[in-house]
């Protein structure tokens, strides 16, 4: 099932995720579907990742599938993953500088310094531990994702000009009258 994604603007995106427990869903099928249906919407959005809090869950949860992107960025190959209270316990000093966008963003592309090299530690969706080094593109997208279950966007490193210069767009996405491909969820209007 594909899920809306909620736009800039949503509260949900701006609040730390709650750390995700084998309690915080009924069964183990629920979360199977969850994961299922976040790589569906993730899919059909042509996106490399989704963090819960986009989809208007704020849980400590990502998938991320750049198996496309490996023509481009060959480090992504098989790179698809379920990532569940995910921590990056090491990067590198060294940082690449990159044009990023945001699903919850769209029309919306700035130049973001992201290190070059990690170290992530999750549980994958069978709550098995994993601590895994990745880099370039990868970590970048890792990186991008951990930002969303922190209540953090990428727009947070942008610095104040070029934010204000997306101004009209943020406020379009607030607004609801933003063109976009896939389904969306902008912010609810606020009844005088
Ligand atoms: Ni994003």
């Amino acid at each position: 099932m594909i899920l809306p994604i909620y736009l800039g603007g949503q509260p949900v995106l701006r609040q730390e995720g709650t750390e995700v427990t084998r309690e915080t869903f009924g069964s183990e099928e629920e979360l199977k579907t969850l994961v299922t249906n976040m790589f569906e919407t993730l899919r059909q959005a042509d996106g490399v990742g989704l963090a819960a809090p986009q989809i208007g869950l704020s849980l400590r949860l990502l998938v991320i599938d750049a198996t496309e992107m490996v023509s481009e960025h060959p480090e992504c190959e098989g790179f698809r993953r379920v990532m569940i209270n995910p921590i990056i316990v090491e990067q590198s000093r060294e940082g690449i500088t990159l044009e990023e966008g945001c699903l919850s963003f769209p029309g919306i592309r700035e130049k973001v310094k992201r290190a070059a090299k990690i170290r992530v530690t999750y549980l994958d969706e069978h709550f098995k531990e994993h601590s895994e080094e990745v880099h370039d593109f990868s970590a970048r997208i890792v990186q991008h994702e951990c930002d969303h279950l922190n209540g953090h966007i990428f727009l947070d490193h942008v610095a104040a000009i070029r934010r204000q210069l997306n101004q009209g767009k943020l406020l379009s996405l607030r607004k609801g009258t933003a063109r976009c491909t896939y389904k969306v969820q902008p912010p609810t209007r606020q009844k005088k």
